[in-house]
């Protein structure tokens, strides 16, 4: 008879039993293998974790990058100049001009962007205001491209020649853009010239009316056009949020554009986010814009939208779809580079009405602007 096991019961399996390599008697030599075994095991567990946290961390920083280093060099570009595109200039002597100096580029500093609980919390006391189904193609916010059209048509246009500093020209008197962002571009382009002394900076065209669309539309028909020239009605230009930049050269700007924002230039596309401007055609997002690399086309979206923009390097339309999935209870709230806090969030359209009850905090200064495809975008300024 067995003395070890008297009642001829067979030992039980324990779910937690570990396997026979892993057990250890301490009475004797612990064997080579089952040393293998542990420092095997050990090892394998530390390349996991050492994974899961390198995809977590990759995961946090996502796509980050500062809009700047789209405005890279961009030969292909210089033969398709929207405005007078019959009439392409090489502008290599601008070229040598400003290498000359060194670029200061941008801080490098990113927006610090997080998503609230509970927007409710942050913005306190609320109340709402209605908008109507028109007010969705208002504000400078709006999206257009060739799906949506530009509602707007002159009616908030300032010749800026009446409000401009001295530190860039006009390609004409007639240059108008959206009243409000005249200061911005003065701004801009003053802090440009203090860094560099000189500068040949000039704005040759903002605001166009469809008609003037129409002329540079059917002037410009050829195979490539629809990659550089915007259907009439379908123009940013459409709603005076745009400028073209333009050098002034021997030519008086008119033999197409120059400005392609590089050497000295490149400061302009690298921090136009802090003036609440944004490259709306990058580099690389020509399958989203719907259009090639234009280094020389800004557009005023404001503050913060134009920092967060840059800094995460995505195109104007990823920026509503990013916008679309925050509502007042999961906002936005970021920390621009001066320090001011921004909660911004959607509200819907309401299908069911010719009107929107859009959720606005009582104590808190704040914006909305249409964003022209369905709803509403709140900027409130928290700090
Ligand atoms: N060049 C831009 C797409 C326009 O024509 O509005
Ligand atoms: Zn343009």
């Amino acid at each position: 008879m067995d003395n070890n096991n008297s009642n001829n019961t067979p030992e039980k399996k324990s779910f937690l039993r570990l396997p026979d390599i892993y057990r250890i008697d301490y009475s004797k030599p612990v064997p080579f293998r089952q040393q293998f075994a542990f420092m095997a095991t050990v090892l394998v567990i530390s390349c996991l974790l050492f994974s899961i946290v390198y995809i977590y961390q990759t995961f946090r920083s996502g796509t980050s990058q500062v809009a700047g280093a789209e405005a890279s060099s961009s030969a292909e570009s210089k033969d398709k100049k929207e405005s007078k595109p019959d009439k392409k200039k090489e502008n290599s002597s601008e070229s040598s001009k400003s290498s000359k100096k060194e670029t200061s580029g941008s801080s490098g500093k990113k927006l610090l962007t997080k998503v609230s609980s509970s927007g409710k919390d942050i913005l306190g006391e609320t109340q709402t205001v209605s908008k109507t189904d028109s007010d969705i193609g208002f504000g400078s916010l709006v999206l257009v491209n060739k799906d949506y059209s530009s509602r707007y048509d002159g009616e908030n246009i300032k010749l800026i020649f009446e409000e401009k500093s001295d530190s860039y020209v006009l390609s004409d008197n007639t240059v108008g853009v959206a009243g409000d962002i005249i200061t911005n571009i003065n701004t801009m382009l003053d802090d440009f010239q203090s860094l560099y002394g000189e500068s040949d900076i000039m704005i040759a065209c903002g605001y166009r009316s469809y008609d003037t669309q129409v002329a540079l539309f059917n002037d410009e028909m050829d195979d490539e056009s629809d990659k550089w020239v915007a259907p009439p009605g379908y123009s940013e230009h459409q709603t005076g949020f745009a400028f073209d930049l333009d050098l002034d050269l021997a030519d008086g700007g008119k033999a197409g554009i120059n400005y392609e924002g590089e050497g000295n230039y490149s400061w302009i596309n690298e921090n136009c986010g802090k003036y609440g401007f944004i490259i709306r055609y990058p580099k690389g997002k020509e399958d989203i814009t719907g259009y090639g690399f234009e280094p020389w086309h800004f557009r005023y979206v404001g503050a913060p939208h134009s920092e967060y923009i840059a800094d995460k390097g995505i195109a104007f339309e990823e920026y509503i779809d990013v916008l679309h999935d925050h509502g007042p209870d999961n906002a936005l709230v970021m920390d621009d580079e001066n320090g001011t806090s921004w909660c911004v969030y959607y509200v819907a359209a309401d299908e069911q009405s010719d009107s929107t009850d859009v959720i606005v905090p009582v104590n808190y200064s704040y914006e909305i602007s249409g964003d022209n495809v369905s709803g509403f975008i709140v900027t409130v300024k928290l700090s």
